[in-house]
């Protein structure tokens, strides 16, 4: 039994029928950049996220660099995130003219440590990038705290959290905004790329709004320097469509967790995912640590079982941010998780006996080496 990290195919299958004729629909209306199938998906993810607005991009490192630029972050501002996330989180600040300033991630959580953040600040300091990865929130209660006592902005990168929750309330309605990706393997994926920021700004929600569209309110009177990063329109009626289905989604991904979880509790060198007390996890990716991360993938592919690692290298360490000058040691347990890290098959069509399957492999393989 063959059983992949992802399974796009089975999702797309379970609603043909209905993304052919959303598909139809955007032909038929010719309504192929932004449009009313953005429109539609932008007020339905607003009330998805309890948030009264939301702004359709092009993808979720257009959603994070559209917030810094509608906040004003640029030269001279440093802007405080955890070197474990995928790059894009730096990539959005370095392209407002920001420098990334790191804090070390919480071991249980792999979210950021909010014990670090208060000493990271400096007077260049203007906004926080708190991540919510995997699926679960970060400790947004003392972030925000702490980044209101600083007059700081929070921008939350909810690019793998899509319907999680931190004390009943969703990601991305808790700080000044919050930024998605659609990207296909996301839990809420579109059929290409796409993104979107949540709000109740109104404000920042009409500045990011311009920004996104060539910083025009009214077509061609450009009040601002702004940029092509609009949403097409394929991709809001596939969001659309896709969005009634996520929460039965997140709570198959939440039972499939689950049982990796009661499979895997007592196995040596194998640490689990904690969910916090706070937290309602979705599980974009299920991770476990292990020593033995590199083998233990290689040996679970030979048996055709696949998994992924969700960072390799922590920011950091990546070449184009050797510049910051950081060395190996600054972040001692974002560096462990790098090594030590390995994503399970996790998929809301997953099925028992192949979770079963992904436990019992990696049960002998850790029997043999441990
Ligand atoms: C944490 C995080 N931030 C930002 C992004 C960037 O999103 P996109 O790939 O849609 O540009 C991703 C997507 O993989 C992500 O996982």
């Amino acid at each position: 039994m063959k059983v992949p990290f992802l399974d796009l195919q089975a999702q797309y299958e379970s609603i043909r029928d209905e993304i052919g004729t959303a598909l139809q629909q955007v032909l038929d209306k010719t309504a192929f950049a932004g449009g009313p199938f953005v429109e539609k998906f932008e007020k339905e993810f607003a009330s998805f996220c309890q948030c009264d607005f939301t702004i359709g991009v092009g993808s979720g490192t257009d959603a994070l660099w559209m917030a810094l630029l509608g906040m004003g972050i640029g030269e001279d501002d440093e802007v405080i995130t955890t070197p474990n996330t995928f790059i894009a989180t730096a990539e959005a600040i370095s392209f407002s003219g920001a420098i990334s300033v790191f804090v070390d991630i919480d071991e249980r959580t792999y979210t950021m440590n909010p014990d670090l953040l208060e000493r990271a600040i400096t007077p260049k300091t203007k906004a926080v990038i708190p991540v919510h990865l995997f699926g679960q929130m970060a400790d947004m209660d003392r972030i925000m705290q702490i980044a209101q006592t600083h007059g700081l902005f929070v921008i939350e990168d909810a690019c793998q959290a899509h319907g999680a929750e931190y004390k009943q309330r969703r990601a991305g309605s808790i700080g000044d905004a919050g930024c998605f990706s659609f990207y296909p393997g996301k839990n809420l994926g579109a059929y290409g790329d796409a993104g979107a920021i949540v709000t109740n700004n109104a404000e920042l929600a009409e500045k990011m709004r311009m920004f996104r569209d060539h910083g025009q309110a009214k077509k061609y009177y450009h009040s601002i320097i702004g940029w092509n990063a609009r949403m097409d329109g394929f991709q809001g009626a596939v969001l659309s469509v896709k969005l009634k289905h996520l929460p039965a989604w997140n709570e198959a991904r939440r039972k499939n967790g689950q049982l990796y979880n009661d499979l895997l509790a007592d196995v040596d060198d194998v640490i689990i995912p904690v969910e916090a007390d706070y937290a309602k996890h979705v599980y974009h990716i299920y991770t476990i640590r292990t020593k033995n991360r590199d083998v233990l993938i290689g040996t679970l592919a030979e048996r055709d079982i696949f998994c992924g690692i969700h960072y390799p290298i922590p920011i950091h360490l990546q070449e184009p941010y050797k510049f910051l000058g950081y060395k190996k040691g600054s972040f001692p347990i974002a560096e462990e998780c790098a090594e030590q890290l390995v994503s399970l098959p996790m998929f809301p069509e997953l099925s028992q006996e192949q979770i079963e399957r992904v436990s019992e492999e990696i049960k002998t393989f850790l029997e043999v080496t441990v």
